[in-house]
Order: structure tokens, then sequence, then C-alpha cells
């Protein structure tokens, strides 16, 4: 939610900031706006609803004069709507100082109330306007950016990033974090700040993560991080180890066709350096033991499709690392009072690393003693600094709004943490036969894109009138028919759900009616007889209720055939392996039934990429 950027060097910065601010659009947004100090030393500014191509074609129309400081904005609407008016930037001190913000600025009305009674006059309905008219204020009272800046920040609640430059000040931007994202990176005589490096990468690889309650002032040629206090603390440098390359669509119709397609890519490069001869040892966590040790508990927190990889890690770590497992909806977690301590290891769960309700879940658990760990696939994120250790997933960026590679590669991360685990605390020392299985994953799933894309988007295409659809799976396949359920209501705008197949008779098979779709995962025989016998037998329950049941069974499966109106194949894998196998038909068939709605499969409506406030 909220892309936000900023730059200082020898450059015109406009170009800059709508390239950086265009990389920044899977976060979701619905207004954009940058401000430039121009090289006469005046500030201008140009904000407009909607997508960047309006901004574009506004300073196409009516040039803004260039200059080499600025800042800019995607808005995602919180205190009142997209549009002209309340986006970002926003000016304060006679239009000679702006202001971009991501997050709430939770005292925003108690302010508001004072600086009205000041004498401010407010344009917007945001929350942002009132943080950069007490900039104003206290820039008009000191005279200096950064020292105003640090007086306000202090005055500030809730959570937020935010960017501010004065016109008097041309050369300088300052910025500052509590609780939503900032990265800094380091050019050669010019420096940016970004939501994250994905604002930045195609002019520098080297960055640096600012941490909480940090303000940072760069100019073409220094970056100075300090505490709110106005303490020196240092920041810390990594990195980025993808380039400007991997978040470009190439010639992939949508950025969410071309991450399906790399997950073999992303399964591989997680497990990469994370297996010796033939155990799985995760270098991150070596020296580490001791999160594992001792603990008589296990609680995952994520949300959406995090949450399901989470649901999947609860069955590897209790198989393998014997401890009880429960995953938690970050936004549920801490809003009651739950049973954790120093015994109580809280594993969280982020592509973004940055969603706001597992980060408070990181903390709240951190504050009751329990001891933190996340997979996180973005480098330089706020929960994996918050957390005692990380594991990333290597899925590269990830662009659409859809999780696809990211969640194949938490699901992935999530094994080899259960392997490590089981090891660590010698429940299970032997992993070979799973290393072997974690070895052939990437080309299992390459098989099922090659062999099942096809059939399968045929399939959607036919479908694209359906306005309901019912998913089913037991053990690991329920996780999996919730995420094929999230993804095509995301995307496709369907109503639907997924269920345990065990709980059909508890009330779901009430809306199974005459020509409803039910895709039912089925696990192989192979695994348990007893639970392939009692899908099967589901499958006969629906198909008798006049259900169209889509089976994806494994190859070879010659049960299910009498009861399915299409079966689709996925390759022999171990029972914990199979939802990295049986995900991707359910993945390709949302996004092949959107594009036959003639949607957009990369940002679908009313939601962001990274979701930044509660
Ligand atoms: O960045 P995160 O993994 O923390 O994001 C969590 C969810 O917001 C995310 O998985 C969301 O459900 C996706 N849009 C699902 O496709």
């Amino acid at each position: 939610m909220c892309g936000i950027v900023g730059y200082v060097g020898p450059r015109p910065s406009q170009d800059i900031l709508l390239a950086g601010l265009a990389r920044l659009e899977y976060r979701g947004y619905d207004s954009a706006g940058i401000a430039v100090i121009d090289d006469a030393g005046d500030l201008g500014m140009r904000k407009k609803a909607g997508k960047l191509a309006v901004l574009r074609d506004s300073l196409a129309d009516a040039a803004l004069p260039d200059g080499s400081t600025g800042i800019g904005h995607t808005r995602w609407a919180t205190h009142g709507g997209p549009t002209d008016v309340n986006a970002h930037p926003h000016l304060a001190d006679d239009g000679k100082l702006a202001v971009i913000h991501n997050g709430i600025i939770e005292n925003f009305s108690a302010l508001r109330a004072e600086l009205a009674d000041a004498g401010v006059t407010f344009l917007s309905e945001t929350d942002t306007e009132v943080a950069a008219a007490l900039l104003g204020q206290e820039y008009r009272r000191t005279g200096d950016l950064a020292t105003a800046f640090q007086a306000v920040v202090n005055r500030l609640e809730g959570a937020f990033t935010l960017l501010a430059m004065h016109q008097d000040q041309p050369g300088l931007v300052v910025g500052a974090r509590r609780n939503s994202p900032l990265v800094i990176g380091l050019g050669e005589g010019e420096n940016f700040l970004g939501s994250d490096v994905a604002a930045f990468v195609e002019h520098t690889r080297n960055a640096l993560a600012i941490g909480q309650d940090q303000i940072v002032a760069i100019t073409p040629s220094a970056v100075t991080v300090t505490d709110f206090e106005g303490n020196a603390v240092e920041a810390q440098p990594f990195e980025v180890s993808w380039d400007a390359a991997a978040a470009e669509k190439g010639g992939w119709s949508s950025f969410m066709a071309k991450e399906v397609a790399e997950q073999p890519e992303a399964v591989a490069n997680t497990i990469r350096g994370r297996v010796q001869e033939g155990q799985v040892i995760i270098p991150e966590l070596e020296g580490l033991d001791s999160l594992f040790l001792g603990i008589d508990r296990v609680i995952i927190t994520a949300c959406g499709t995090a949450s399901y990889a989470a649901l999947v890690g609860k069955y590897a770590i209790e198989q393998w690392a014997r401890v009880p497992v429960d995953v938690e909806l970050a936004h549920e977690f801490r809003y009651r009072d739950p049973v954790i301590g120093d015994d109580t290891l809280v594993i969280s769960i982020s592509q973004s690393g940055e969603t706001m309700d597992t980060l408070m879940a990181v903390k709240y658990a951190r504050e009751r003693g329990a001891r933190t760990l996340s997979v996180c696939n973005t480098q330089g994120a706020t929960i994996p600094r918050e957390s005692d250790a990380v594991v990333y997933t290597h899925a590269g960026p990830e662009v659409a709004v859809a999780s696809t590679k990211a969640f194949s590669a938490q699901i992935t991360a999530l094994l080899l943490l259960g392997l490590h685990m089981g090891r660590v605390r010698g429940t299970h020392v032997d992993a070979t036969a799973e290393v072997a299985e974690l070895q052939s994953l990437p080309d299992k799933v390459s098989w099922v894109l090659k062999n099942e894309q096809e059939h399968v988007s045929q399939l959607a295409g036919w479908m694209a009138d359906t306005r309901s659809v019912l998913f089913l799976g037991r053990h690991v396949g329920y996780p999996i028919a919730l995420e094929g359920a999230l993804k095509l209501k995301e995307i496709s705008y369907i109503h639907a759900e997924g269920f345990a197949a065990g709980e059909l008779k508890h009330g779901p098979i009430a809306l199974i009616e005459a020509g409803q779709p039910v895709f039912v995962l089925v696990p192989s025989p192979r695994h348990s007889a007893l639970i392939h016998s009692k899908v099967v037998s589901n499958i006969q329950e629906i198909r008798a209720r006049g259900a169209r049941v889509i089976v994806v069974a494994e190859e070879g499966d010659a049960a299910v055939l009498p009861f399915a109106d299409e079966v689709i194949r996925i390759p022999l894998a171990g029972a914990l392996f199979e939802p990295l196998l049986a995900v991707v038909p359910l993945q390709i068939f949302a996004m092949a039934l959107a594009t036959a709605k003639g949607l957009d499969v990369d940002q679908p409506r009313n939601l962001a990429k990274s979701v930044t406030v509660e």
C-alpha cells in the first residue's frame, strides 16, 4: 500500500521518480503525485487521482519544471477518497514544503483540531496534511528541515513512513519510519529513498536498511541516520540480490503469468545452499539451535496466502519436529490473550515482510517473551529485522498482487525448516528421502506447467460465466483448497470457497446443486488408502447431487475416473510435497478465468500487494 520514492543527485528527478513509482505500482494505489525542487529553487507539485498514466498525461500536457531533488508517491486511500486533492504530496509553508506519507497517523484528529485552532486551513481529508502543516509550523520556527522534522515525528502516533523536502534547502530529502517501510539506495553522487528496493534497483543495488523510529537525511553526497532523539545510528547495509530485469514483465502477458511460470526456479532457489550431504542445514540458522530446543509449542502467524502456506507448514513441522503447531491469522493473534511465553516459537510468514498485521503480531510475540523466526521474501524488510532469525525464500520479486511463486517458495522454506528442526531436535535425523523429494520438486512443478496449462486454461475459458466455484481438500489438500478459492476470488471476482472435504456433510453440501463446479484435491492413495477413499466418497456425494466435479489427482489414480467430469493430473510426490504441485493448476485456472473475463490479473480491484496498514 502506498509507494514512496525520493531522489537527490545531479540528474533531473522527474523521470527517476516516475520510473520508481511505476516499479512500486504493484503495491496497489489509486492516485499518484510528485514534487520537485526545480533548478530555479521553486517547488512544483502535480498529483492526480487514478493510475500513473493519468499523472504522466497531465505532465505531458503541462510540464512541471524539472530539478534534481524530488519525492513521489502512489496513494492507496485510507483517510479520504482517491481524489486529486487527497493525493500526495501535501504542501505547507506557503507551498515551499512538500510531504508524502505511507501509514496511518492515529492522533491526526487531535492534531488537526489543534492546528485548526491555530488558524490552519486544510484542503484535504487526509491525515498526511496534518503532518505537513505541523512540519510547516516547525520549519517556520526553526528554519531547518531536519530539526523541524525530528520535532514533528515525535508528535505523531501510529504507523508512518514520511518524506519531506523544502525549497529553501534543495539537495536534501528527509525521511522517517515507524512500523512502515523505508529503505535507502546508495548511488554515486546521488541517493535514493524508497518503500522498497524496487523504487531504485535500476540505479543501484547498494542499499541500507533503517530501523524503527529512525530518521534519514539524504543529500547527493551523504546519508545520515539518527533515532527520533537525534542520536546517530548505524544503518544496516545490504546488497539487493536481484536486478531490475527480474521485476520486468519481459514478454509475458502479465506479471502473474510470469510468476506462475517461475515457480520451478523459485522452489529450486529456495532449496539451494540448504542441503548438505543429504541433510537439511539452513545456514542462516547455524548457531541458533536454541530457538528450537526446549520449546513446547510453535505458532505460525501470517495473513492471506501466507497463512495457507502456514497450514502446510504445520503438518510438516509437527511430523518432523514433533512439537504442536498452531496457525493463527496475524490480525486475530494479538487481540486476545494468547498463551505464549519463552518456550513458544512464533514463526511469521510474509512475502513482503511489511504486512502490518503480521508485523504487529511479531512485535507482540516478542514483548511476551516468545522466540521469533520469520520466513520472508524481501531483503531489508521490517518483519525479519524484528525477528530473532529469518529464513529467506528466494522467489525473486513478486509483482502481481495475487501471490503465486512466493506461496510455493514459502511452502518450500517451511518444509526445509521442518526438516532442519527435526534434525536439531533429534526427532527426524535422517532426511535422505525427504531431501530427494525436495530436489525433485522443481522438475515436477515444470511438468504440471507443461502438461496441464493448456487443459486448465481451456477449462477456465468454458467456465467464464460461472458465478461460484467450490474447492475441497483433506490433510494438506485443505490449505490448497483455501488457496485455490482465494486466488479465484481476488483476481476473477467470482464467489469461491474452500472447505475441508470432511466438513462437507456438516453444512457446505447444502450449496451443491446441478452444475455447481467443485474442484476436489485428491491425495495420493499411496500415502493413505483411507484418506484417499474418504475423498473419493466425498466426490461421489457431490456428484450424486449434480456437482460438476473437477479432480486434481496424481497420475495413474484410476479410482477417480468414474466420478470426475474433468481430471487434472499431477506427478507422484510425497504427501507433504503434493501441495506444491496441486496448487499450480488452481493458479492457472484463476488466471485464465480472470483473463477470459477481461480483467487485469496483476492489479485486481481494491487490493494492494503489501497491506501496510491494519
Ligand atoms: O506480503 P505478505 O505475504 O505478508 O502478504 C500477505 C497477504 O496479504 C497476501 O498473501 C495476500 O493474501 C495475497 N494477495 C494473496 O494472493
